[in-house]
């Protein structure tokens, strides 16, 4: 187990890149000491993962006639997609509907296994190791749209029975569900009222509190600010930025939201027909697309300039 917090800012020398690099094209071979020192310097690697959907299932543009004849059949979801995300880092990928991105968090997350390639979480390999995963991750998946709750439990019998697994001091739980709870905005009425009763929103904020009791290694939220109310918003942003700050979590997340993007995470992914466009911190990605257009642009400006828009049989496809 990983205890050592790298300051992100100081990212060290790219040795496993370098090593990549020198091993033979398509070799999965490790050099002696390399997932040592993976699990010591990255929290998430990606190496040119692929994952591709029904893909043995005629698609509907396998039917039409002319050039469409010749797109894949099914969805390729990852196209030899790699990126590393480090400790302690808050990591946003972006990109337009259908670009891959919830598949990329299912991959982590070890929901998934790569058709191709390889995922690494905190040096363990989410397809041979998914237990390792899973307890990196506080033992739940992914924050995201319709969470699994049972839905006639209230949000405060639901969050006692999921603390169950992690709390080692109930009394200390309790009090920190109320707390956070209550920073989210959960109204006093819908504490105790069946989940299937709540709002959309509402159960959001409940999967939000779930995944920030369990305080995880690793924090993976789909779109977690979708739907919320602009307060509840930023009060999530508020406790992601804390648990990092507080605890060291990392945090991978996928959002929507330029300027959610822009001022909440360290370094962000473009993600776009399952293939990673750019990568960098918000402010280099804007300051390599000003340079080309001679004035000041925003992350907006620059997911338009950088993904496509898809084509109707795209769109068919999805
Ligand atoms: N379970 C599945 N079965 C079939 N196709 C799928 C499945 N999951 C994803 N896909 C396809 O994989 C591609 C990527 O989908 P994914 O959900 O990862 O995109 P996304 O970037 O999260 O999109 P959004 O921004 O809309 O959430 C899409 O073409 C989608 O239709
Ligand atoms: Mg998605």
């Amino acid at each position: 187990m990983c205890t050592i917090a790298l300051d992100p800012l100081r990212w060290p020398t790219g040795l496993p890149e370098h090593r990549a690099a020198m091993r033979p094209a398509g070799s999965q071979q490790r050099w002696p000491g390399e997932e040592i020192e993976m699990e010591l310097t990255l929290a998430i690697r990606v190496e040119d993962a692929v994952k591709a959907f029904g893909a043995k299932t005629q698609s509907p543009v396998t039917r039409l006639s002319g050039p469409e004849m010749a797109r894949p059949r099914g969805a390729v979801a990852l196209d030899r997609l790699s990126l590393d995300v480090r400790p302690g880092e808050i990591f946003g990928l972006v990109g337009p509907n259908g670009g891959g991105k919830t598949t990329l968090i299912r991959l982590v997350a070890a929901q998934l296994a790569p058709d191709a390639g390889r995922v690494m979480v905190f040096g363990h390999d989410t397809a041979r190791d998914p237990c390792a995963v899973r307890a990196a991750l506080g033992r739940f998946g992914p924050v995201a749209p319709g969470a699994g709750f049972f839905q006639k439990l209230s949000p405060v019998e639901n969050l006692l029975y999921g603390a169950r697994q992690f709390a080692a001091r109930p009394a200390e739980t309790r009090r920190q569900m109320f707390a956070i709870l209550r920073r989210l905005g959960l109204p006093q009425a819908a504490l105790y009222r069946p989940m299937e009763g709540l709002s959309r929103g509402t159960q959001q904020k409940v999967a939000i509190a779930r995944a920030f009791l369990a305080e995880p290694r690793l924090l993976l939220l789909d779109e977690p600010t979708t739907g919320l109310d602009p307060r509840s918003r930023r009060e999530v942003q508020a406790l992601i930025r804390e648990l990092r700050d507080e605890h060291g979590t990392t945090v991978l997340l996928t959002t929507h939201d330029m300027l959610e993007a822009e001022q909440l995470c360290d370094r962000v992914a473009i993600v776009d027909g399952g293939r990673l466009v750019a990568l960098d911190a918000p402010a280099a990605l804007k300051q390599r697309l000003a340079l080309t257009a001679g004035r000041p642009v925003t992350l907006e400006d620059v997911f338009l300039a950088l993904t496509r828009q898809p084509t109707l049989a795209e769109e068919t496809d999805e």
